[in-house]
């Protein structure tokens, strides 16, 4: 069941990135071919999958047309990636088993890339098939979550001006609640509203967000360590050469593991007024724990 819920809606996902993205041959090409290179490297797609589901969670069925929203996350996720990679951040030269795109494309075609990859994602927010009062709520939650207070920019600036640094619980928290868990839970909370989730359920969605953003983030780090850049189609290693603020770096590989796996127990509990409904979401939750990339 797991499997399928991962392949359907990383399906749907991949066919609305193809219909929202302007083509290859359309002018300006190389923008085009840099987003679409980026994009379409084969990423897993979880923000989408996490998204779909709290919708199906909410609605009771799948939602018609959330594969969009889904899509707009992944084209923030994926804006996030190509700008984490470029040389004035973490400096990456390998990103889902494809060269970065800076790598091929240039420093400034990759910028550019990753800015509109962000300005195409609130053009197709906007043109979400859901009441308006939701549409608004969606927008909002979003670019709050991936923003500077508490979101995803605020987390990747301590994230780089922590590099070198000793590091304390407080700060690496507030980084991987920012850097990673805002944007998981804008992915939860996006899909709860889309379905028309009252306020109480999209408290838990929240809830059970940050919990497994956060158990995510930790996975990435441990992943980090364990595993070699051809398994993760990334460069493996990475944040000990950085001086990373990680969880390994500070309480071990194993005391990591322990914590992650904690935390998808704490996030369980916040869906236990779901019920049964709620089971998907956390088979995936203990997926994002267990996958090995
Ligand atoms: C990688 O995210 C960046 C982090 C926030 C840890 P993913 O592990 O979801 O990367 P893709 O989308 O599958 O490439
Ligand atoms: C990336 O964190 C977080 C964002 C892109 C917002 P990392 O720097 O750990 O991600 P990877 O390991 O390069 O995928
Ligand atoms: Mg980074
Ligand atoms: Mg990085
Ligand atoms: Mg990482």
């Amino acid at each position: 069941m797991l499997n399928e819920t991962l392949e359907q809606g990383q399906q749907l996902t991949d066919a609305a990135l193809d219909r929202l993205i302007p083509l290859e041959t359309r002018h300006p090409e190389s923008i085009h071919k840099a987003m679409r290179h980026s994009v379409f490297a084969g990423g897993k797609r979880l923000r989408p999958v996490l998204c779909i589901e709290a919708g199906r969670m909410v609605a009771g069925s799948l939602p018609e047309r959330i594969e969009e929203l889904g899509a707009a996350l992944e084209m923030l996720h994926t804006y996030s990636l190509i700008h984490d990679d470029l040389p004035a951040l973490d400096n990456d030269d390998l990103r889902r088993g494809r060269p970065t795109c800076h790598k091929v494309f240039g420093e400034a075609i990759a910028i550019l890339a990753g800015d509109a990859l962000q300005t195409q994602a609130y053009e197709v927010l906007a043109r979400l098939k859901c009441p308006s009062e939701a549409r608004v709520r969606i927008i909002e939650e979003i670019a709050h979550d991936t923003g500077t207070i508490e979101g995803m920019i605020g987390g990747q600036v301590v994230d780089l001006e922590a590099e070198h640094t000793r590091p304390t619980a407080e700060m690496l928290e507030y980084i991987h609640r920012s850097k990673t868990a805002a944007l998981i839970t804008a992915s939860l909370v996006s899909g709860g509203l889309y379905s028309g989730a009252k306020d109480s359920q999209i408290a838990k969605l929240r809830g059970f967000g940050l919990a497994i953003g956060l158990a995510f983030q930790i996975v990435d780090d441990v992943l980090d360590v364990t595993q070699t850049s051809e398994q993760l189609g990334k460069t493996a290693g990475k944040d000990t050469a950085s001086e990373k603020v990680t969880y390994p770096a500070l309480f071990g590989v194993e005391a990591s593991k322990q914590k992650a796996d904690a935390l998808v127990n704490e996030a369980f509990a916040e869906l236990d007024s779901f019920g049964e409904q709620a089971d998907m979401l956390k088979e995936l939750a203990r997926f994002l724990v267990e996958r090995k990339k």
